[in-house]
């Protein structure tokens, strides 16, 4: 390595003392800007080369600059003094030798972290382990089974409290029952539950409320329920609506004559299809036989459920704390060999933050990986936000490493979910074909075999009952009021907002007290809002329902009073239903919050005992 004459003489100054921000101006005229909020020895990659600052303390007492096989010394900088810099040369000795000590505490860091990661590893299996035979001795698992039967009595408390003045149907009526008879027993289930989601009382479910379109899609459903698209030659007519609705999305989401895709009855089905879409290119085509992807912790748990029913490999990465996108770097790193698919959100369910699409669009051209969007939540909004007048950053196929994107007709789109990718080759993978069959030869594009077309059906009637301006305006309603919450949550003590919300999800977080308690509190008041962990935290997804009068304005009052009590003494715990929250979180035996949540299914399935018809 040669160590040149000062050739690139120039002098620093402290930009940000808070980040210890530094801005080289070189005598020829280009500026560099180099963060020196670092402990030790590091180097920040700079687009002509690398800068290496060198840290004693806090205090930055070099700058160098490294071309190629050349080192550059920029100067020696004290921020104390940032008036007076002098440039001084240091020896190529100097430089290796930190160059050398650089490299050992990496090495150390790596080793520490590696040895961490195990102990963790180990600590974490031992605890699995230790819990797994705990659960095998006789007087331990008896204890678990009797708890287990205590929450499973409570969640079917809870069905017979709210079902106490209704009958169950458990068996065929040995007649017909008339329309009106079925009619009132419909409406008398349709009327079980406490919240009032059409004051928009409710976070996300209910997106679109309107008796206009609830008409229109009544007649459509009623004319097309006995269809079935298994039979294409039968229904032709409704494969043409399902490839218009695919070609509708391919374009709001900018694909080209090539990108395609195919309608599923919701985003976990979308994800599903693109999982095995991937798992099997990435088999035929590389020869992968250990399939990995590589997702933001913050990634939907259908990403999980396909996992787990794929048998891929799920390699989660980490957020920035600041951002609540995925961690680029960290991302990068998990990459290998066996990745078949990188995922990012746009926006994530949890923090309603996007993750940089771009970056993971070019990590995918880079490495020649798949990367699949997962709009399922915002596509629908996404797609018409600049045209609402609030841009978003590029996440569809604009970006060139973006193959596929899953978006869901029945959020904001209002009726079901489309999975669209850039080129045929990977929609091939998700078909299923079995050629051997007795039936027949037998090929399938989604989960479904036989189903009714009247999914189909309304949905592409939906789409074009709204149009595109409809679009637009029921966009810029949702948007507009996200923004106003947020804008309104900001000014409050005592909470704070995750990240920076993309579309329509807010998420809220305190330090100051258990935030639980404010969901308990809003709980209190009608509100129904999604609860977050690690760490702890609530939300609220808009919908079109809280763009009606007031009800914004409504939610920011009820804010506002809550914590008003709640930070007369922020030290009380969460009690009641939320503090199951707070403790399944302590919790480091997971697969007991696994049970308990086995538990809770099982109670949607049950009836009680009393006198059913
Ligand atoms: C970001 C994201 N992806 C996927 C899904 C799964 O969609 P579905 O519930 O329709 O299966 C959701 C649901 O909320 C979501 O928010």
């Amino acid at each position: 390595m040669n160590l040149n004459k000062p050739e690139l003489e120039g002098t620093a100054h402290l930009l940000d003392e808070l980040d210890k921000k530094l801005m080289v101006l070189l005598r020829d005229g280009r500026t560099l800007i180099a963060s020196t909020n670092l402990r030790t020895w590091s180097y920040i990659r700079l687009s002509r080369g690398y800068m290496w600052v060198n840290e004693y303390g806090d205090i930055p007492r070099g700058v160098f600059i490294v071309r190629g096989e050349n080192v550059v010394l920029l100067g020696e900088i004290d921020i104390e003094k940032e008036d007076d810099l002098p440039l001084t040369e240091v020896s190529v000795d100097d430089i290796l030798d930190a160059q050398r000590k650089e490299q050992e505490l990496k090495q150390e860091k790596q080793r520490l972290l590696s040895k961490a990661l195990k102990e963790r590893g180990i600590l974490q299996r031992c605890k699995k382990t230790v819990f797994r035979i705990a659960k095998l001795i006789p007087p331990i698992r008896e204890k678990i089974e009797a708890e287990l039967e205590t929450i499973s009595k409570n969640f079917e408390d809870e069905v017979e409290e709210r079902t106490k003045h209704l009958t169950y149907v458990t068996s065929l009526p040995e007649n017909r029952l008339s329309k009106e008879e079925i009619l009132n027993k419909l409406n008398q289930n349709l009327n079980l539950g406490e919240y009032d989601w059409k004051s928009g009382l409710v976070s996300g479910a209910v997106y679109y409320f309107s008796q206009d379109l609830i008409d229109i899609i009544s007649e459509v459903y009623g004319k097309t329920s006995y269809t079935n698209p298994l039979h294409a030659d039968l229904f032709p007519g409704l494969c043409k609506m399902e490839a218009e609705v695919v070609r509708i999305a391919a374009s709001l989401f900018h694909g080209d004559e090539k990108a395609c895709g195919t309608m599923t009855s919701g985003g976990t089905e979308s994800i599903l299809m693109v999982c095995k879409a991937y798992r099997d290119y990435a088999r035929e085509v590389k020869g992968i036989k250990r399939p990995e992807m590589v997702v933001p912790t913050t990634v939907h748990s259908a990403f999980d459920k396909a996992a787990q029913y794929l048998k891929i490999r799920v390699r989660s990465v980490q957020l920035d704390p600041e951002t609540c996108q995925v961690n680029i770097k960290a991302f990068r790193r998990a990459i290998n060999c066996n990745t078949v698919m990188l995922v990012g959100s746009a926006p994530n369910f949890p923090y309603g933050t996007m993750d940089d699409i771009s970056a993971i669009s070019e990590l995918g051209l880079r490495y020649n990986i798949p990367v699949h969007v997962d709009s399922c939540l915002g596509g629908f909004l996404t797609c018409f936000m600049e045209d609402a007048g609030y841009p978003v950053p590029l996440c569809d196929f604009r970006l060139p490493g973006v193959t596929s994107i899953s978006a869901d007709t029945h959020k904001y789109g209002f009726s079901s979910s489309v999975i669209l990718y850039r080129h045929p080759k990977y929609r091939h993978h998700q078909y299923t074909v079995t050629t051997d069959w007795p039936g027949g030869v037998y090929g399938s594009p989604t989960v479904g075999g036989s189903r009714s077309g009247g999914n189909i059906a309304v949905c592409w009637a939906t789409l074009l009952n709204f149009g595109r301006e409809g679009y637009v305006t029921a966009t810029r309603d949702i948007i507009h009021t996200t923004r106003y919450i947020e804008k309104g949550l900001r000014r409050m003590k005592g909470i704070f907002i995750f990240g920076q919300p993309a579309t329509s999800v807010v998420a809220i977080g305190s330090n100051d007290f258990q935030v639980y308690r404010l969901s308990s509190a809003l709980k209190e008041l009608g509100w129904n809002l999604n609860v977050l962990q690690f760490p702890s935290g609530i939300h609220i997804c808009i919908t079109h329902m809280h763009t009606q009068p007031g009800v914004a304005d409504r939610f920011l009052k009820d804010v506002r009073d809550s914590l008003g009590e709640i930070l007369k003494d922020p030290s009380i715990p969460v009690e009641g239903k939320m503090a199951i929250y707070g403790v399944a979180q302590q919790l480091p035996d997971r697969s007991i919050v696994g049970d308990f949540t086995r538990r809770f299914l099982d109670s949607m399935y049950y009836i009680p005992k009393r006198n059913n018809k």
